[in-house]
């Protein structure tokens, strides 16, 4: 069971809904979206409006910055400064695909990151750059380089994230597994949820964490782990390993009335619920329209009093999608 806390003070803040990756189970080559322009993004100033106006008064301490790609977004650096150095901040981190880190880790750390999740599916040049959607020149040895400035910048702690993808990837989970054996490197399998791409989802369907435990208790031994348990993640660990092994298993086992967080998407709309689009409130109009911080800082005070109930509840298989106006790059994952 993970180890999700209830009280929501965790906030998931999508800085750019573009990316230099075309991702299959995230925004898969094909599929039509439209970018959000530049003046619909939340500016810098409005996102720290919001978080010292209405998210931190209302006990948020937690932050994560995500995208599309958040280190596409101008100006990330300083965003990444001006909110470590919010004194209420706890906990600041940053979800990435990795590919820009080498070069600005350094900043990123410098500003007051202490924490990245970036996304490694495979440790394939070719498996990699056909689930990333690249046909021109390899894009993982500069997405691996990323990852090791990351670590030798002092990123810790440091979680790979691996969507396993039935028959695209699902052949590595042992190699994967095995960077946390002798490195403090925290590889987190996620089950391929049917947002962004249901079509592949339906294609593909998705492999329980249970399987991929087996598979790894069979040829390490696996023991359960204490370390880092603060999100939806079990979390386990490889006997003897330096890090640890994360499970994130929406399909087989729903954690979601568990839920510590909300989401605030690019153009500033607030979303309770990953998985269901009920309740979510438009903040950067009313903050453009003039409507008092108060009332802002109300509004979410409901919404955060409805979100138990606006949490999924269902178990979403593949068969009975609901249907995401959204995608998952949209969301912020
Ligand atoms: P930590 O705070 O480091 O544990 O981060 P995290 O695992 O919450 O963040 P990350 O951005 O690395 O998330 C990895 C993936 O976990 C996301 O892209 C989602 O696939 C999944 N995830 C995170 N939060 C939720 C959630 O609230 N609901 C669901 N269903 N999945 C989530
Ligand atoms: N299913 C599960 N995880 C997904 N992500 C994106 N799309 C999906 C999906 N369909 C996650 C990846 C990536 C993060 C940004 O979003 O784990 O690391
Ligand atoms: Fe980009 Fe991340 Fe989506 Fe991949 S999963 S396309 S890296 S936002």
């Amino acid at each position: 069971m993970s180890n999700f806390p209830n009280r929501v003070d965790y906030l998931r803040i999508s800085l750019i809904d573009r990316c230099n990756f075309r991702c299959q189970y995230c925004m898969p080559e094909g599929t039509e979206l439209d970018y959000l322009l530049n003046q619909e993004l939340l500016t810098t100033e409005e996102i720290l409006i919001l978080l010292q106006g209405v998210f931190i008064p209302l006990g948020f301490r937690k932050f994560r910055l995500t995208g599309g790609e958040p280190l596409l977004r101008p100006g990330v650096v300083e965003l990444v400064r001006a909110i470590a150095h919010l004194p209420e901040t706890e906990d600041l981190a940053l979800t990435t695909n990795g590919f820009r880190l080498g070069k600005m880790a350094q900043d990123l750390y410098d500003a007051g990151l202490r924490r990245v999740n970036i996304s490694l599916d495979s440790l394939q040049a070719d498996t990699f750059d056909k689930i990333i959607g690249n046909r021109g020149r390899s894009r993982w040895e500069q997405t691996w380089e990323g990852i090791q400035t990351a670590h030798q910048v002092g990123f810790d702690p440091l979680k790979l994230n691996v969507v396993v993808i039935p028959g695209v990837n699902d052949g590595e989970i042992l190699d994967l597994a095995a960077l946390s054996r002798d490195r403090a490197w925290h590889i987190r399998f996620i089950e391929f949820m049917p947002i962004g791409n249901d079509q592949l989802f339906r294609d593909r369907a998705w492999i329980p964490s249970e399987e991929i435990r087996t598979a790894i208790r069979e040829k390490w031994g696996l023991e359960s782990s204490s370390i880092l348990g603060n999100g939806p993640a079990d979390v386990f660990q490889i006997p003897g390993a330096k890090g640890t092994l994360g499970f994130i298993s929406q399909m087989s086992e729903c954690f979601c009335d568990r839920c510590n967080r909300m989401r605030l998407s690019a153009d500033g709309w607030l979303r309770p619920c990953l998985l269901n689009e009920t309740g979510q409130i438009d903040l950067k109009t009313s903050l453009r329209n003039g409507i008092s911080i108060e009332k802002l800082r109300e509004s979410v005070r409901q919404i955060l009093i409805l979100k138990p109930e606006i949490n999924f509840k269902g178990r979403d298989t593949g068969t009975e999608t609901q249907t995401y106006t959204r995608t998952m790059s949209q969301i912020g994952g």
